[in-house]
């Protein structure tokens, strides 16, 4: 079943049925300002932080019916009396004739159709803008003459957005709202009663209002039992322009149209944003009240993803592919570059989570290509919460830039530091080098997290002393074995064994980190210096090899007695999909026990929605194992699907020369391919989701968590670099697709250190990988890997893949 279908012609998927079984949302904006938009046009905005700045209220977990945010009534005058109706059909919920919902690049934009009326709402925020625009055109598509009102809503959260859940007290004692006239118009100014005088939310338009309302209790009438669906005052005449002193407030305003003959457009430009005052306002407000600079502001959003996209736009023969890289994924990349974890359908924002370092130290790698100077300002923001240790904070609030310890305070007994974390720097920076070759990143200065009295920070080091410090922890933080203690969790947040447990992925992360530094000391000529990482290589690798062999596949954890975790002797959790690819992504494995490792994975962990985390499910709590058993089996990290590990396997095979297993596992998570089945899956189908339910559960294939997911980085990484094979080096682009055999080549257009590449890759062999010939300019090239400083701006590359 479908709720909507891809046009790619105007890079946006359209939703055509309202009824989606969960709200599906788009980003507008920025962490500066913005948030996500839901498909009925209800709203999450805040201004530089969810937490301590938000805007709107929006309630996630209310059922779909439910107003969140903001909203638009439609105000009709019938012979039978005034009739109320929601274009974007929550919360009224009248039937539509048509309903379209675009998502857009930065933009989301409604169309419906009912009662003789077409509604056409365009909802963004302008770059670098302190203001949501909803740019609204209402059509009379009758043949007769409508008589209508224009109302559109906004519900105000208090700033500090957990409060508003948990004080119910003070907290509305203080909000307050006031109508100021602006000329012909209205501003409806809102604040906590603290900040009246320094900071405003306001919702104002461009069309003259006839009354308003800002105390909810007010507009919904009859002691609040008026609801959404039928407010009470917009069956007055009308609202009863309440300013509210305390409680619940809300901003409406509404417009009369007045009588629109058939076919007649009025245009609605309404406002949200927030200032100092409404003196600092009153200039911006003006200019976007002028439809042109609202037209101009969306030309600049559309510039920004031309350039954005033109990083690199590919042509397979896979066209749900091509939607994913084209448009979707890289739009996602950003997207989690910008928000990390912290603001979705599933994140509320609410301060616990803030900004993962883990997280956004692997988002960023994908944007690098389109926006690598923003890439490496987040890569410096990130390598300052890194500690004089070479650990590193788990994640930060973005507007205090207070680090914190994340979940692993939850267990006291448990060991308070994630082992992975600090790692992730390593491939982040590698990564940017190589995308830029800007080695001066590596001498730049960054603070370290401590900080003295007054809160100057007591130390900084170059990026390269962060990394080294990064390594140099890790390499003494080890057990019994040898091997990287866990902390109280690796990259998987959920097994929490007791302190001295050792972990496996930690290992391989720090092999995959030191291959990593190996390679620019190397290009830096530093013989030294790379000799030294290569033998902390050899040295973790040859115990990894000599621990962890379970015979048929690699085990996962060591626990504080030294017992394997994830082997075949476990009753349960036997098998982790991590330890496996990780084993080759780190170049630990030997050929021989890579293939049996991977050959375990696609046999006990893959299914037709992905692979499962791991296998079989645990269940029921045990303390032994923490986060994990705290899900039924098949949920989640207990044997779910978790998605942002399947792009590791699809690069393991790609690694391991199998390009038809890596292109299986690549495509089979592929969310367009889901259009079809969305009954089962239930998520947005243009972005990756982080789970999807295993088959130990009975609602198998069903998705959750979508848009902040590692998924959408590391599935651009490895579709781009490891099965297209445009992998960019430290000496340059390398050519070296991994394809599956049927494929008989492709085309990418790659801009890699200011030039453009027009890339050309043929396969007339069938096989999957191994490139035979490489052309640049049409000259044979002796390898395949070519240099970013040909004299030129364009150049064109021919690959030919046979044996
Ligand atoms: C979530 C977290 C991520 C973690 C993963 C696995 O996606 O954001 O940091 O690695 O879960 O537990």
């Amino acid at each position: 079943m479908q709720f909507g279908r891809f046009d790619g012609l105007h890079r946006e998927y359209v939703i055509t049925n309202p009824r989606t079984p969960v709200k599906w949302i788009n980003y507008i904006g920025t962490r500066a300002f913005g948030g996500f938009v839901d498909h009925t046009g209800g709203a999450l905005i805040c201004k530089d932080d969810p937490t301590f700045n938000r805007i709107t209220k929006y309630i996630q977990q209310l059922p779909a019916s439910d107003f969140k945010g903001e909203t638009l009534y439609l105000r009709l005058k019938t012979d039978a009396g005034l009739r109320v109706t929601s274009p974007f059909f929550v919360p009224c919920l009248d039937p539509l004739d048509r309903f379209e919902c675009h998502i857009g690049l930065g933009y989301t934009r409604i169309v419906s159709e009912s009662l003789g009326l077409r509604t056409d709402a365009l909802i963004f925020v302008p770059m670098g803008e302190q203001r949501e625009v909803r740019d609204i055109r209402i059509t009379n598509i009758s043949d007769g003459v409508v008589e209508v009102d224009a109302i559109p809503v906004v519900e105000y959260s208090h700033p500090d957005a957990l409060l508003q859940f948990t004080n119910a007290d003070w907290l509305p004692q203080t909000m307050q709202s006031r109508a100021f006239s602006d000329g012909d118009f209205t501003v409806l100014l809102q604040y906590p009663f603290m900040t009246r005088e320094t900071r405003v939310n306001f919702l104002t338009s461009n069309l003259p209002a006839s009354s308003f309302d800002t105390d909810r209790k007010q507009f919904l009438g009859d002691n609040e039992y008026g609801a959404f669906r039928a407010p009470l005052a917009l069956l007055q005449a009308e609202l009863g322009n309440s300013q509210a002193q305390r409680g619940d407030n809300v901003a409406v305003l509404l417009h009369r149209l007045g009588k629109l003959p058939s076919g007649m457009t009025r245009r609605l430009i309404v406002q949200l944003g927030q200032a100092s005052s409404i003196a600092e306002a009153r200039p911006g407000i003006d200019r976007y009240r002028d439809p042109a600079t609202v037209e101009s502001a969306l030309e600049a959003v559309a510039a920004f993803w031309d350039d954005y996209l033109a990083s690199l736009q590919v042509s397979t023969p896979d066209q749900s592919a091509d939607a994913m890289l084209n448009v979707h994924n890289p739009y996602q990349c950003y997207v989690t570059k910008t928000w990390s974890r912290y603001l979705s359908s599933y994140q509320p924002g609410l301060g616990a989570r803030g900004i993962g370092y883990r997280d956004s130290m692997q988002d960023v790698i994908a944007v690098l290509p389109a926006v690598p100077q923003e890439g490496r300002d987040l890569v410096r923001m990130l390598l300052s919460f890194q500690k004089r240790d070479g650990s590193a904070m788990h994640q930060f609030n973005p507007l205090t830039m207070e680090g914190s310890c994340g979940d692993s305070l939850e267990m006291a007994d448990r060991p308070h530091y994630y082992s992975d974390d600090h790692l992730w720097g390593v491939l982040a920076v590698a990564a940017y080098l190589k995308e830029t070759g800007e080695l001066g990143f590596l001498d730049e200065s960054v603070p370290f997290y401590e900080k003295g009295a007054t809160g100057e920070p007591l130390e900084s080091g170059s990026v390269l002393e962060h990394l080294l410090r990064g390594l140099e922890f890790t390499r003494r933080d080890v057990g019994q074995h040898g091997l990287p203690l866990l902390g109280f969790a690796d990259w998987n947040d959920t097994v929490n064994l007791s302190a001295g447990a050792e972990s496996l992925f930690t290992a391989h992360l720090y092999g995959r980190a030191l291959l990593e530094i190996a390679a620019v000391f190397e290009h830096l000529g530093d013989q030294e210096a790379e000799q030294e990482q290569r033998l902390a290589h050899d040295e973790m690798r040859l115990r990894v090899e000599r621990a962890a062999w379970d015979g048929e596949w690699y085990v996962r954890y060591f626990d504080a007695e030294g017992r394997p975790v994830g082997s075949s002797k476990d009753d349960k959790g036997q098998i982790y999909l991590n330890a496996q690819s990780w084993a080759v992504l780190s170049g630990f494995a030997s050929a021989a026990r890579a293939r049996m490792a991977m050959d375990a994975a696609y046999r006990r962990l893959n299914t037709e929605y992905g692979l499962k985390l791991s296998a079989p499910g645990f269940n029921g709590y045990d303390p032994k194992y923490g986060g994990i058993t705290t899900y039924p089996p098949g949920a989640k990290e207990n044997g779910g699907i978790f998605l942002h590990p399947n792009p590791w396997a699809a690069m393991a095979e790609a690694m391991l020369r199998n390009g038809e297993r890596a292109y299986r596992y690549y495509a089979q998570i592929n969310p367009v391919s889901m259009n079809d089945r969305i009954e089962v899956y239930e998520c947005e189908p243009y972005v990756y989701a982080q789970n999807i339910l295993g088959d130990e559960h009975p609602q198998f294939g069903l998705a959750r968590n979508s848009w902040l997911t590692g998924t959408a980085s590391w599935c651009y990484q490895t579709a781009t670099q490891w099965i297209l094979g445009i992998r960019p080096e430290l000496a340059g682009l390398r050519f070296d697709p991994c394809i599956p055999p049927n494929w008989d080549g492709f085309s990418a257009r790659r801009r890699f250190r200011g030039k453009l590449w027009q890339i050309t890759v043929r396969n007339p062999a069938g096989v999957s990988s191994g490139v035979v010939e490489t052309r640049v300019d049409g000259q044979q090239w002796p390898t395949n890997l070519v240099p970013p400083d040909l004299p030129g701006t364009a150049h064109t590359v021919e690959v030919r893949l046979g044996t």
